[in-house]
């Protein structure tokens, strides 16, 4: 049975006690905190350990194609205009190239980097981020990649540029707010945003995400601070920099310590270490929370460190009071303690495409409370 804590009073707590902490910062939180919970359950549960193949991106990987050098170009061809947005891990620049494969003359990009004092797991990531990039082939739900600087230092990947930034920062500056990770939207977001086009975001990333899927890809960083928006307000996924290409049980067991996006992490993965598509399901299920709630933040006010105790007690955020029975069904069925029993993105896909084009508005942004979901955080960085 599910149990069901009431977290409306720890919501409207929120609202008055602002926190001048960074987001980034708050969101990844560190495995040691996380886990110390964790080894104590795993002498309670007598689960037993997956059968995991244990990929790791050096040895799973075919030979590239001889066609992959070409993704390397070289370090005068790219002009770095300035920062325009900063994530937990990198940095990501404006600028133009010259002559990108199939491309000639100037091309717009972001240019993502490592911080200056970045450690060299950081500088792996990044790498191991571009080899995921560069399994993919061109999707209109999920960032491409357009070159890379790696034989020179810095080390540079260059993806395509979009003009309204993070959807986490386009959905709370709809609403007046400021943007954590994104500092300069060409474009500004509409002053509010229709039922219908927060439909749209949902399905685009769930079809985004099926293409990952299907490329035997798991995310592990799914969340509206990782998904851009771009032209025609086009939803892609983006920030691999956690991501692992699963060829053969499609699990994925994490082995080394590191930071976590707690809240949007499944409860396997938070508990057993393990990740497959699933679980990126499970993150989905937080990123339409994010998405309905116009920029809301999970759990608002809940200590990291004590949601997988509380999900393993069958704890679910509660229903938004604007999001119809039926949405929230689908948040919930992402939220299903077996990982089998959650939907694959296909489905999730066509079930709210096809609600988009209902007449029945399934979030009513007339009963949208949006005190409730003010002031989230402090986003003046
Ligand atoms: N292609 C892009 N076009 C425009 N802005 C981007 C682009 N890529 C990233 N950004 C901005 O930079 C932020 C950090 O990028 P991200 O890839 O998530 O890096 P990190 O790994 O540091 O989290 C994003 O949240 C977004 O605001
Ligand atoms: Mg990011």
């Amino acid at each position: 049975m599910i149990l069901f804590y009431y977290l409306q009073n720890e919501i409207a707590m929120e609202e008055v006690q602002p926190s001048h902490s960074r987001q980034s910062k708050t969101e990844y939180m560190d495995l040691k905190e996380v886990t110390a919970f964790e080894s104590k359950r795993k002498e309670e549960v007598t689960l037993g350990t997956p059968q995991v193949e244990r990929s790791s991106l050096g040895t799973d990987y075919a030979p590239l194609h001889p066609s992959t050098r070409s993704w390397e170009i070289p370090r005068n061809s790219v002009t770095i205009e300035k920062v325009i947005g900063k994530g937990a891990f990198g940095q990501v620049a404006k600028g133009t190239a010259i002559d990108l494969r199939g491309r000639t003359g100037n091309t717009q990009v972001a240019v993502k980097m490592l911080k200056a004092s970045a450690p060299e797991s950081d500088r792996s990531d990044l790498l191991s981020e571009l080899e995921v990039m560069k399994t993919l082939k061109p999707h209109p739900h999920v960032i491409r990649l357009l070159g890379c600087v790696t034989e020179t230092e810095p080390l540079l990947v260059l993806i395509e540029y979009v003009p309204y930034g993070d959807l986490l920062g386009y959905l709370r500056k709809s609403r007046g707010l400021n943007d954590t990770y994104f500092k300069d939207p060409d474009i500004k977001p509409q002053t509010s945003l229709t039922s219908e086009q927060l439909m749209k975001f949902a399905w685009q990333i769930a079809d985004g995400m099926s293409y990952l899927s299907s490329r035997s890809i798991i995310h592990r960083d799914l969340a509206a601070r990782n998904v851009l928006v771009g032209e025609r307000e086009t939803c892609k996924v983006t920030d691999f920099g956690m991501a692992r290409n699963v060829q053969q049980e499609n699990i994925y067991e994490r082995k080394t310590r590191g930071r976590l996006p707690v809240k949007w992490t499944a409860y396997e993965a938070l508990m057993f270490n393990t990740y497959t598509t699933k679980s990126d399901v499970w993150s989905y299920g937080v990123v339409l929370y994010e998405i309905f709630t116009v920029g809301g933040s999970p759990y608002p006010r809940m200590d990291g460190k004590k949601i997988a105790g509380l999900l393993q007690q069958g704890y679910r955020m509660l229903k938004p009071q604007h999001v119809d029975d039926k949405l929230y069904q689908i948040m919930m069925n992402c939220w299903q303690n077996e990982p089998k029993a959650r939907p694959p993105f296909t489905d999730l896909t066509k079930q709210l495409k096809d609600m988009e084009n209902q007449h029945k508005k399934l979030i009513n942004m007339h009963i949208y409370d949006n005190q409730q979901y003010a002031k989230v955080e402090d986003l003046n960085v």
